[in-house]
């Protein structure tokens, strides 16, 4: 451990010298992530503290008399300043003011709801930011992959959806399982550890607007023909398809595959939904698990987004092996009607964060895909 680190004994202790002063402490950081979390997930060299400005002369006589003193940094304002004792443990100062009735009047504009949180360090109650703040806070900056670990606790434990910024970190480590479970587990972990580097891996990554070419050949390559191409391009300049996840699959650097999930309502209600629509995987990398990983790793991401179900018009064999059962017959009615020889094309799975009892009836779609001919198997 290096000498610097903030453990969680250091921080109860000075949390607890700053109240016997009276001084009102928000716990703000990784260690506010650690302790709306209740446990302590890395090491952490500093404190992110949020105080009222007013108490910022009684906090430096407090923290000087131990020998802290001002560490400069780029960003350092009245508001916003790190004060580090001699072992290099810096307490990370950000400080706001509000007047009586609730207005901010000074400091960082904290919104008085980020300061309302509650936490546990190393089995004492402190209070910090909520998690929402939390997660809200750590859109404001380009990300790093420990904020996306940070996020990512905090958007599992307290189900809030993941900040579509940081979908670009879902990533797969290099060998592959076969099976749609043990997928998923292949990327919970892989979630959970930094990506591997210079591998010859498998990355499946949020494809943007610059990947247009790239999704293009992949889906005219897989099916040897331009209409998913067109579609997909169509599906991405579509307002009515919003949202999407369109994840591009990067093997040795060379894009392999590419699946699309676009906006999809269900019945009167409008339960929210997604469309998996098209699949495409190059001819040459096929039967190696990418199409069952992009499928995996998509539906991840339209369940973080809040998707409740996910609707695929495809090969039943295929597509039951990855959680997909007929929709006909659970009362989901397709955009146009399916023939009955192809009934069990037409396929559903209700997604992690669904409730119990989902409301069926007809499907709804963007409106590009939302035409007779892409509804024959
Ligand atoms: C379908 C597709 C995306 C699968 O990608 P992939 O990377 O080869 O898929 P995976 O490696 O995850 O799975 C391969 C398994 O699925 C099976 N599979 C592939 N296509 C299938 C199909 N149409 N029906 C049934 N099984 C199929 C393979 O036989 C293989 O099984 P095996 O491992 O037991 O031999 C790819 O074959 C493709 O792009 N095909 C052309 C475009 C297409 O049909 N897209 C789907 C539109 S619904």
């Amino acid at each position: 451990m290096p000498d610097s680190e903030f453990t969680a004994g250091d921080v109860i202790a000075l949390l607890r010298q700053l109240a016997d002063a009276e001084i009102e402490i928000i716990v703000d950081g990784g260690w506010a992530v650690d302790a709306v979390l209740g446990r302590q997930t890395r090491p952490h060299r500093d404190l992110d503290i949020a105080i009222r400005h007013s108490d910022v002369p009684r906090l430096r006589t407090l923290l000087e008399a131990q020998g802290y003193r001002d560490s400069p940094r780029p960003d350092t304002t009245a508001f916003n300043f790190v004060l580090e004792d001699p072992d290099g443990r810096a307490v990370d100062v950000h400080t706001y003011e509000f007047d009586s009735a609730g207005n901010h009047i000074d400091g960082l504009p904290y919104p008085i709801d980020s300061l309302n949180g509650r936490g546990i360090i190393d089995g004492h109650p402190v209070r910090c930011i909520t998690p929402e703040w939390l997660v809200r806070f750590h859109t404001e900056y380009e990300p790093d992959k420990t904020d996306f670990r940070d996020v990512r606790a905090l958007c599992e434990a307290f189900h809030i959806p993941l900040p579509k910024m940081y979908e670009k970190f879902l990533e797969l480590p290099p060998s592959l399982p076969r099976s749609a479970e043990r997928l998923t587990a292949a990327i919970d972990r892989s979630l959970a550890t930094p990506a591997p580097q210079e591998t010859e891996a498998l990355l499946i990554r949020v494809a943007d607007s610059n990947d247009l070419d790239a999704v293009m050949t992949v889906q005219r390559a897989a099916f040897g023909s331009n209409v998913e191409a067109e579609l997909t391009r169509d599906l991405l300049n579509d307002p009515t398809a919003d949202p999407t996840v369109s994840l591009l699959a990067v093997e040795d650097d060379e894009p392999v595959g590419h699946i699309l999930f676009s906006k999809a309502r269900v019945g009167e209600r409008e339960t929210p939904a997604t469309l998996l629509a098209p699949l495409a995987v190059v001819p040459a990398r096929q039967r190696r698990g990418i199409g069952g990983a992009l499928i995996a790793t998509g539906l991840a991401a339209v369940t973080r987004s809040g998707a409740d179900l996910a609707f695929v018009l495809g090969h039943p064999d295929y597509y039951t092996r990855h959680g997909f059962a007929p929709a006909g017959r659970l009362g989901y009615e397709a955009p146009y009607p399916i023939a009955e020889k192809d009934a069990d094309a037409w396929m559903v799975q209700s997604l992690g964060n669904a409730p119990r009892r989902l409301p069926t009836g007809r499907v709804t779609v963007a409106d590009a895909i939302n035409r007779p001919e892409y509804w024959r198997e």
